[in-house]
């Protein structure tokens, strides 16, 4: 068995996978499994052929990554491979087309729009109090908060969907949710322990994600013991909704009634320092090398 570690992309998240695919590099090497980092910017995927790579890794986060395609070219080449298939990652990726599904079975997700092309201002008007004054402006196929913006005007709704329309072709506008985030980690058909995030930025943005000290996590999240069944069940269903497949993470808000509000699956969530899943199995007893031990076995059984 030789293992390749895909990571680092051309995505707008390259510096998360890199930080995320040396961390699990580092397990390979500590669990004596033969391995190679294969950054899929710098080298064609047909290079694993050559390099006698029999197994990968995915640690590629986003575009040309995370969505399916570097899945599909694994299945033609008949390289197995870590996590979610090809149609769950190019549905998860696509944030308006996950909450269509869960939608059509009855998940809970907060109302939206998707638009794609500049908003004129009396439209931005009209969508503002559609969705009840507050809104999250997210490019639709983007990670770690990447293109995102909390808005509260339509002056600042215009700007802010222009400038995600530059990242991506679709925008999806949702309602915000004025309660804390909450997240779960999805390993095999089991939900970790959730955690809970809380940040002194206006929300969990990519400098709180990966670049400040001020972000709290809470593991245990402080739920209830039937509240954390909830969630989990909760987020075990949207996962086998999107068709992830054996291992992710599944991003939740609170709102003011304690109802939880699905946001997205992660079919390749960070594995960095920082990172929620690391987090999460530790706190299930599972320490890092026997979190990347478990994922491959998953996979690879
Ligand atoms: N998209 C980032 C890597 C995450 O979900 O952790
Ligand atoms: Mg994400």
């Amino acid at each position: 068995k030789k293992i390749a570690v895909l990571l680092g992309g051309t995505s707008a998240e390259r510096e998360v996978s890199l930080a995320s695919g040396t961390a699990v590099a580092r397990a390979l090497t500590t669990l004596q499994l033969p391995h190679i980092e294969f950054d899929t910017a710098k080298r064609q995927l047909h290079e694993l052929v050559e390099e006698g790579v029999s197994h990968a890794f995915i640690m590629l986060h986003g575009r040309g990554g995370e969505d399916g395609t570097v899945q599909g070219a694994l299945e033609f080449m008949e390289i197995p491979y870590t996590g979610t298939g090809v149609l769950g990652s190019a549905l998860c990726m696509d944030k308006v087309r996950t909450k269509q599904i869960w939608q059509a079975l009855g998940l809970p997700t907060a109302g939206y729009q998707e638009v794609r092309r500049p908003l004129e201002l009396a439209e931005a008007k009209a969508c503002l109090e559609q969705l009840s004054g507050q809104v999250m402006v997210k490019p639709s196929h983007e990670g770690s908060s990447i293109g995102m913006a909390k808005v509260d005007t339509a002056e600042d709704l215009v700007k802010a969907v222009a400038t995600a329309l530059l990242i991506d072709d679709s925008v999806l506008i949702e309602s915000y949710i004025n309660g804390p985030e909450y997240t779960v980690a999805i390993l095999g058909d089991k939900a970790l322990p959730s955690i809970k995030m809380a940040t002194p930025n206006a929300f969990y943005d990519y400098e709180a994600k990966y670049q400040n000290s001020t972000t709290e996590y809470f593991c245990p999240s402080g739920l209830s013991a039937e509240q954390e069944v909830i969630l989990g069940d909760l987020c075990i269903a949207a996962f086998n909704a999107a068709s992830a497949k054996g291992w992710g993470r599944v991003d939740v808000m609170q709102n003011e009634q304690g109802e939880f509000i699905l946001l997205e699956v992660n079919t390749v969530p960070g594995m960095t320092e920082k990172s929620l899943v690391p987090k999460a199995a530790a706190q299930a007893g599972l320490d890092f090398t026997q979190l990347v031990a478990t994922i491959i076995q998953q996979a690879f059984q």
